[in-house]
């Protein structure tokens, strides 16, 4: 079974092809026009996605060593993202399918991050907890097999990508902020600045981001010649804090010893780490997907697609697009 993905939901093309669950192409081309204006311009993200897309499905069906012909059906993520970059992909896929007379499986764009731990490697075992962490999204999620999980915790207003961004912005950083801040971190002394840890000693997985992204503004105005490196260290050391604190909760109460991590934000290198650190030191599975399963990307959008077909789940006779339930970081 041969799956081409499509993904466009935000500001990154994306096309992969799939055998049988296993990657033989996975092509990204990132929108960098967004960083001059410091957030994504959805207008712009649409139509640079409409310029992209056809050279970006034709090179991950070249780098796999195949045509349509050789294709058995197509998954493109159809929600939750920016309507008019959803609309050129689901377009696409659709007009594609109907050409050449194959399956058209809508995938979630969230699910799909999920299982990219499973993508990574198939022997993460269920239960798991999994950890999603993006510019647009910061969720805990109990993975009971390859069609049922449960959300447990959500942020209450921004994601932590959403944060990193903002604040790096506030630092006179480029977008997208969460590898600026995070390279910065690795020279700065992270106990420098007592930055507020949203909700980490509440019972419930909910996050809130919103206090920390106020309190540094504060110490921006009070402290305009505090070093950078600190800030970004202690802002990070923050974030990071929250994020062990709620999934190592959430894996211990529930009893779960497999731990995955998804999403761009799953490329910090201290979130990494001490989730690692956190991880081994107990014996537990610990999966993060390489970077490029993390950030936007069509291949867990094949992977998903590959696991719905494997447990029979037809494709919907109605396509839609869902863009609903998203915070992104758009430019104002
Ligand atoms: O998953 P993704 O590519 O797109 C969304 O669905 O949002 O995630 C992008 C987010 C951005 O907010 C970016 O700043 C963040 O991931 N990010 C990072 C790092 N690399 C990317 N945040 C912190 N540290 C990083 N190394
Ligand atoms: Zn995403």
């Amino acid at each position: 079974m041969r799956i081409l993905a499509i993904e466009t939901s935000c500001d990154d093309t994306a096309a992969a092809v799939l055998h049988n669950g296993t990657v033989l192409s996975n092509i990204i081309s990132s929108q960098d026009i967004h960083s001059y204006w410091g957030g994504i311009v959805p207008e712009l993200a649409s139509r640079e996605h409409v310029k992209a897309i056809g050279v970006i499905v034709a090179q991950a069906l070249m780098q796999a060593g195949t045509n349509m012909d050789g294709i058995d059906a197509i998954a493109v993520t159809n929600g939750p993202g920016l309507p008019g970059s959803l609309l050129v992909g689901t377009q696409f896929a659709k007009g594609l399918a109907l050409r050449f007379n194959k399956p058209l499986y809508p995938v979630h764009h969230i699910e799909a991050h999920i299982y990219s731990g499973y993508l990574e490697n198939p022997a993460l075992t269920f239960p798991s907890i999994t950890l999603v962490v993006s510019g647009g999204h910061t969720a805990l999620f109990v993975v009971r097999n390859a069609m049922e999980y449960e959300m447990i915790g959500t942020t209450l207003d921004d994601a932590a990508g959403e944060a990193f961004d903002k604040i790096a912005k506030m630092l006179g950083l480029q977008y997208p902020g969460g590898p600026a801040i995070d390279r910065l971190a690795k020279e700065g002394n992270a106990d420098a600045i007592a930055f507020p840890r949203g909700l980490i000693n509440q019972e419930s997985y909910d996050f809130s981001f919103s206090g920390l992204k106020t309190s540094v503004k504060r110490f921006l105005q009070k402290h305009p010649h505090e070093r950078i490196e600190d800030i970004a260290a202690s802002v990070q050391h923050a974030i990071v804090d929250v994020l062990v604190a709620k999934t190592l909760r959430a894996a211990t109460s529930n009893n779960i010893n497999a731990v995955a991590i998804a999403g761009g934000v799953a490329a910090n290198s201290e979130l990494n780490q001490r989730m690692r650190q956190t991880c081994e030191s107990r014996h537990w599975m610990f999966v993060s997907p390489r970077s490029a399963y993390c950030m936007d990307n069509a291949a867990m959008v094949g992977y998903l697609a590959a696991l719905r077909i494997r447990n029979n789940v037809p494709p919907p006779a109605d396509f839609r697009i869902s863009p609903a339930a998203i915070r992104r970081n758009v430019a104002h």
